[in-house]
């Protein structure tokens, strides 16, 4: 059987409601099933099955999936055994086509794991410069054993004659980046370094990261990527710590080998590391099957920060409860748990910075708070980040900024809301953005056209002649779902200079053939297009108006008075002025 096939197979026979009901007593609720959930603690139940989605979900910790994620978290199992846990339950056979085993990777594992017993044995037999370093970093016996440290000596081939006694061939070997060829021979890779076996979920060694032991370059050497070793799939350590990240919901992630070995030496157990790259949405999705929370511990310069930022936007893109905590003291957590030790630590991810917390936090840093422009790019890429927000949190940072950055909170308001305050006008919202336009509080009024779009569009449609009048001031409909309809009529209009509903309508999206119908049945323009369309180009001018009253406003709560009299007199200039065409032009409408 195929592999989709397979997973459609266990889907379809393993009813979700069955599976979850053998391990948590559940109660029909509506046409649901209610209980308490497993993956956290809670009195009432709040973990919801649905056997007509066959999905499941906790309002309490946010867990959620299918059928084998409910069995992959449950019981602490990878995708494959999840799926071959529900088979033998569910009598599905799935030992036939791709999912038998692969042979081929199998041999990779297990080289891999003679290798990593090697090293372990050289490591422990006798004495030796990795030994001797591991201890002077202070790892103790049972941890170096924990987590399979070995040594590579500084022989050019003992782990090569090692294996090729073993019967394994060179092209292998050299796949797996363990030996490498020149000059008509072999030689080991790995030479003079300690040996830290990468290990993945499911406990197959999938390749090593070696510490120079002297100066040699790199300081860590690791494995090549190959046919069993993925780095953006896979962290170092959560073989050991996945367990413990469950059972504590949350995750520490670290950038070293050796801040995950420090940390779990001092009891902290629920850590991991990204091996040497940038987290990458695989390794997010990896930590999510454990916990929904991760507290990022990276390095304490500059790079670590950098760092943290990425990794903060891949964790909360995928739901996670992201905070940041960087060190006080030393490097990295590493050294700061071997000064400070474990309490210390853990009052350190007590006072970790939530997402929107470190992001403003950064913003702050980089931008001179003492000047104007400053103080008004720090608002602008703050509201940013208030953007990702949901409305009440961003309420809460709102009235946080107003007070630390002595801004209005009406000011903040603008910038953020600035286009919705003056009537809901997609066209104006552009105060203050700068990233992209897939966020939270723009999907609220993702299905708002405002009459003068409607009218508008339906001029257009009514009498082409107005297509190029329209046109110049096309730049109305951005960020709507009129300016869909309005690429429709564009394109529609560059086929052939004029415009055919039913050529408009099928470039369109269900969503905006709805509201393009809409538009052609209730909004009225026949016979005074010319009237409406002066009318509604009067509106765009005064809503542009009205945005540059906004911004100025907010300029002006923003200027010291005492540092920049120039810009404020010439701003409030600008304002009357403005403020007298917007009266000419019969004051503000709604
Ligand atoms: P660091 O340079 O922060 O190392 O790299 P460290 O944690 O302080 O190491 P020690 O304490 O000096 O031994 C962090 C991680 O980046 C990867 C490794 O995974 C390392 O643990 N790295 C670093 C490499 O892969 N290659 C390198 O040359 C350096
Ligand atoms: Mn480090």
């Amino acid at each position: 059987m195929q592999r989709n096939t397979v997973v459609d197979e266990i889907k379809s026979r393993c009813n979700i409601v069955d599976v979850i009901g053998r391990v948590v007593p559940l109660k029909k609720s509506g046409s649901n099933y209610k209980g308490v959930c497993p993956f956290h603690s809670e009195k009432t139940p709040s973990f919801v099955v649905s056997e007509q989605k066959q999905i499941y979900t906790c309002f309490g910790c946010g867990a959620g999936g299918d059928v084998i994620e409910f069995v992959q978290r449950y019981y602490n199992l990878d995708f494959m055994q999840a799926i071959e846990k529900l088979a033998a339950e569910y009598s599905i056979d799935i030992n036939q086509g791709m999912f038998r085993r692969d042979e081929k990777k199998d041999r990779l594992y297990e080289i891999n794991r003679e290798a990593a017993s090697y090293f372990y044995e050289t490591f422990t037999s006798s004495a030796n410069a990795g030994y001797a370093y591991m201890q002077k970093r202070g790892i103790e016996p049972r941890i170096l054993k924990r987590f399979g440290i070995g040594y590579a000596d500084s022989k050019w081939d003992s782990l090569y004659q090692h294996l090729k006694r073993k019967g394994y061939d060179e092209k292998t070997l050299l796949e797996l980046g363990l030996i490498s060829y020149s000059k008509g021979k072999y030689y080991d890779k790995f030479r003079n370094r300690v040996m830290f076996p990468i290990i993945n979920t499911r406990g197959s060694v999938i390749g090593f990261g070696g510490r120079a032991v002297g100066d040699d370059s790199p300081k860590y050497l690791n494995s090549p990527e190959s046919a069993v070793f993925l780095k953006k799939n896979n962290l170092y350590g959560l073989n050991l710590t996945k367990q413990e990240i469950g059972k504590e919901n949350c995750a520490i992630l670290v950038e070293g080998y050796m801040d995950v070995i420090s940390l779990y030496q001092a009891g902290i157990k629920n850590v991991s590391a990204s091996l040497g790259t940038a987290l990458t949405e695989n390794q997010a999705a990896l930590l999510k099957r454990y916990t929904n929370k991760v507290i990022l511990s990276y390095d304490a310069d500059s790079a670590g920060r950098a760092a943290a930022l990425r990794g903060l936007d891949i964790l909360y893109a995928l739901d996670i409860n992201v905070k940041v905590l960087h060190v006080t003291d030393g490097k990295d957590p590493d050294e700061f748990v071997k000064k400070n030790g474990k309490e210390a630590f853990l009052a350190l991810t007590k006072k970790a910075l939530s997402y929107a917390d470190y992001k403003i936090e950064h913003i702050k840093r980089e931008k001179d708070l003492s000047t104007t422009d400053g103080r008004l790019e720090f608002l602008k890429e703050a509201v940013g980040v208030l953007r990702m927000l949901s409305p009440s949190g961003a309420d809460l940072y709102i009235k946080k900024i107003a007070s630390e950055m002595k801004i209005s909170e009406g000011a903040i308001r603008m910038e953020l809301y600035g286009n919705e305050v003056s009537g809901g006008m997609h066209a104006f919202s552009d105060i203050g953005r700068q990233t992209g336009s897939e966020n939270k509080s723009e999907k609220i009024k993702e299905n708002s056209v405002t009459a003068l779009e409607k009218h508008l569009i339906k001029i257009v449609l009514t009498d082409v002649s107005y297509y190029h009048k329209v046109a110049a001031y096309s730049y109305f409909f951005a960020g709507s779902p009129a300016g869909l309809i309005w690429e429709a009529i564009k394109a529609s209009y560059k086929e052939g200079e004029e415009l055919s509903v039913p050529q408009v309508r099928e470039k369109l999206e269900n969503t905006e053939q709805d509201i393009l119908d809409d538009i052609l049945e209730n909004t009225m323009v026949a016979g005074y297009e010319q009237q409406v369309y002066e009318d509604s180009i009067k509106k765009i001018e005064l809503h542009e108006l009205t945005k540059r009253e906004q911004e100025i406003k907010v300029l002006l709560s923003l200027a010291d008075e005492s540092e920049n009299g120039d810009k404020i007199r010439e701003l409030t200039e600008e304002l009357m002025e403005i403020q007298k065409m917007i009266s000419e032009q019969g004051g503000s409408q709604q």
